[in-house]
């Protein structure tokens, strides 16, 4: 499974690629308007620091619009990928780019049909959001188990995104479902990496360790 961080903040992002587990980065408008800065600046800052995909999203809702500023965000870095919203202009949008070469990410999805869809447009990604879903009494993870098998029924070649991820289960299911990505809050990935269980047991190596006589010194 690739693991993405979501968010703009460029203090998080270096902290995810030093332990070394950083595929990609996905940030939303809500996301870069948290930093106070604007998105060019933001976006360049988060290319320099990785390599893998960055995501950076269209503020147009209408065709013409969504093309001229996804051509501005891809011209940022070799990296970027033009987030684009499921709408009527957003996917014949994404057809264009597609054939131009640009990659994108079909953000907001839903439903599975929604997905099928953009994987008709040639989207790189499409992002179903779980945690969204889950808020109003949907199970988000099912979304993506139903996502998942329409692909491979037909085929596509669309990556699977697992986006608004809230808690280590959407991770654990995203890996037992086999969805391609999941873009994670900075405070999941740590909840990733924490076990008590873990904290517990070298506690009580160090206390032991601690009782180990030392080696005799060489005469
Ligand atoms: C996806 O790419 C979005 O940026 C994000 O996952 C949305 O998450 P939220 O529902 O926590 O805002």
């Amino acid at each position: 499974v690739k693991l993405f961080i979501d968010t703009a903040d460029v203090k998080e992002i270096r902290e995810a690629a030093a332990m070394g587990l950083l595929d990609g980065v996905t940030t939303n408008p809500s996301l870069v308007a948290a930093t106070g800065r604007d998105m060019r600046s933001v976006l360049q800052e988060i290319c320099s620091i990785v390599d893998g995909p960055v995501s950076g999203e269209v503020l147009a809702t209408t065709y013409k619009e969504i093309i001229d500023e996804a051509h501005d965000l891809a011209a940022i870095a070799p990296n970027i990928v033009v987030k684009v919203p499921l709408i009527e202009d957003g996917l014949r949008a994404v057809k264009t780019l597609t054939g131009e070469g640009i990659k994108t990410n079909v953000t907001l999805c839903f439903s599975p049909i929604q997905a099928v869809l953009a994987a008709k447009a040639g989207a790189t990604y499409i992002s179903p959001f779980v945690g969204r879903l889950d808020d109003v009494g949907h199970e988000g993870m099912e979304l993506v188990a139903q996502i998942v098998e329409a692909y491979a029924n037909y085929g596509y070649k669309t990556e699977v995104l697992v986006a608004s991820v809230r808690s280590p289960l959407h991770v654990l299911e995203t890996i037992r479902i086999g969805a391609h990505v999941a873009t994670l809050p900075f405070k999941v990935i740590h909840q990733l990496v924490k076990h008590p269980l873990t904290d517990v047991g070298l506690a009580r190596f160090l206390a032991d360790a601690a009782k180990i006589p030392p080696a005799a010194k060489k005469s």
